[in-house]
């Protein structure tokens, strides 16, 4: 029922039977994660100019959802989706999948194939040999942040002097990116993020490609040390990326490793200022950090709906038929609060097992950077934990900020400081 208030006063708008979400869902998802999932847990929602998307909210319809093939990715039938969705004729060229036609973007053997043509540089083996290089980034980071404090600033952000230039740089080395192009980088990623501007999306995604073509066609005339060079080699089977498809699979890491474990270490530092006994737990038994992280990833989690996915027939999903070419987005940061799977699912509690929680996805499009990011979190929390004892939150909390996006759950910025 329309206009009856849920709980924590989310309200369900509903226009021509879809749910209309506006910036308070950004804001905190979670209240009407929790109105959707007791009233109608597989609805129809409409963001800003957005064409309308079917979500998911249900922790056993997502999990069963993100491993399910009949929700494809196809870039090109999805673009062919999104144009239509957008009133656009099927043969124009806005929505060209471009970039976007990675291995998130495709099905089947062809995305097994692309998958395995990266794995090998992306093993736990990979990740633990960077561990070293990521230590040294984290405490240059926090040695810098914890000398301007010193000198009587009252805060630093978390979230610009620490949080973002840790993943960043890490996936910028991984790719054999030059310093001199990174802050550029974090622009584009940024601006391709974004929901609100179309026009400097599309600028940001050429400039973007431009850099990657001439990046690719670089490495692949003369390899270097880095990953990039690595994955551009054949394989075993002497099978190799095309040129457009090593674009587009840099993009894809760029942005993942620019959009991601930023957030993981942003909004896991906020739950710990506002869990005051949990820090002090966590500080005084460091052997529980790896499970802090994965309880940090469960309660805000930085994907929090799935990319998208749409049906490649009708599919009913939780007892609701959702029509063919349809957008299903699978809402990871739901399921990871749903009572039916959690208890207390709104607390940190990183004791906590979080066993189930679908935080780098599951099936077959699962995170391929896991340990990677698992690594980079850790590293993250230790090094500041152990550099500033007494870490504060300087603003009120009712001042934070979040990204205004559905796709990722993350803070605008963090200032903090430190009282002694
Ligand atoms: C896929 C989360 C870090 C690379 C995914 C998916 C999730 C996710 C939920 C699945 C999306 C879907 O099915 O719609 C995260 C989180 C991270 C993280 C929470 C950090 C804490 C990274 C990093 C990289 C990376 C550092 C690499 C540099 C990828 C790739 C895929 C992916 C390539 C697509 C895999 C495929 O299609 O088979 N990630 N990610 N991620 N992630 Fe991550």
């Amino acid at each position: 029922p329309a206009g009856k208030p849920g709980p924590a006063g989310a309200v369900l708008d509903i226009a021509d039977g879809v749910v209309v979400l506006d910036e308070s869902f950004t804001d905190n998802p979670y209240p009407m994660y929790e109105l959707l999932r007791a009233r109608r847990p597989v609805t129809k929602v409409r963001m800003g100019m957005n064409p309308p998307v079917w979500l998911v909210t249900e922790y056993d319809d997502v999990r069963a959802g993100l491993a399910d093939p009949r929700l494809a990715k196809d870039a090109t039938k999805l673009a062919r989706i999104l144009r239509r969705a957008a009133g656009i004729p099927e043969d124009a060229d806005a929505f060209d999948m471009g970039l976007h036609d990675h291995m998130l973007h495709s099905d089947g053997p062809e995305h097994t194939r692309l998958r395995k043509l990266v794995s090998k540089a992306f093993t736990g083996r990979a990740a633990a040999l960077l561990r070293p290089r990521i230590e040294a980034l984290a405490a240059e980071l926090a040695d810098a942040m914890a000398a301007r404090l010193a000198a009587g600033e009252p805060s630093v952000d978390l979230i610009e002097d620490y949080a973002f230039p840790l993943p960043t740089t890490v996936i910028c080395e991984i790719l054999g990116v030059p310093d001199d192009r990174r802050a550029e980088f974090g622009g584009w990623s940024r601006t391709m993020l974004s929901t609100a501007q179309p026009y400097e999306k599309l600028v940001a995604t050429e400039a973007l490609e431009e850099y990657l073509d001439k990046l690719v066609a670089g490495k692949a005339a003369d390899p270097g040390t880095d990953i990039l060079s690595e994955i551009l080699a054949p394989d075993e089977d002497a099978d190799r990326l095309t040129h457009a498809e090593a674009t587009a699979m840099a993009s894809l890491l760029l942005v993942a490793g620019h959009e991601t474990t930023v957030n993981l270490i942003g909004s896991g530092t906020l739950a710990l200022l506002r869990n005051p006994e949990q820090l002090t737990r966590l500080r005084e038994n460091p052997e529980l950090l790896p499970g802090a992280v994965e309880e940090f990833l469960r309660l805000e989690s930085p994907v929090t709906t799935s990319t998208m996915r749409f049906t490649d027939e009708e599919v009913t999903i939780g007892g609701t038929t959702i029509p063919a070419g349809e957008i299903v987005l699978l809402a990871i940061g739901s399921a990871n609060r749903d009572p039916g799977r959690f208890e207390r699912p709104d607390e940190l509690d990183i004791e906590r097992s979080t066993r189930g929680s679908m935080a780098f996805g599951h099936g077959v499009h699962y995170c391929l950077g896991a340990a990677l990011g698992r690594i980079e979190g850790e590293v993250a929390f230790r090094v500041l934990l152990d550099r500033f004892p007494r870490l504060t939150l300087a603003v009120d909390p009712g001042e934070l900020r979040w990204h205004n996006s559905i796709l990722l759950r993350g803070l605008v910025a963090l200032p903090v400081g430190t009282d002694g």
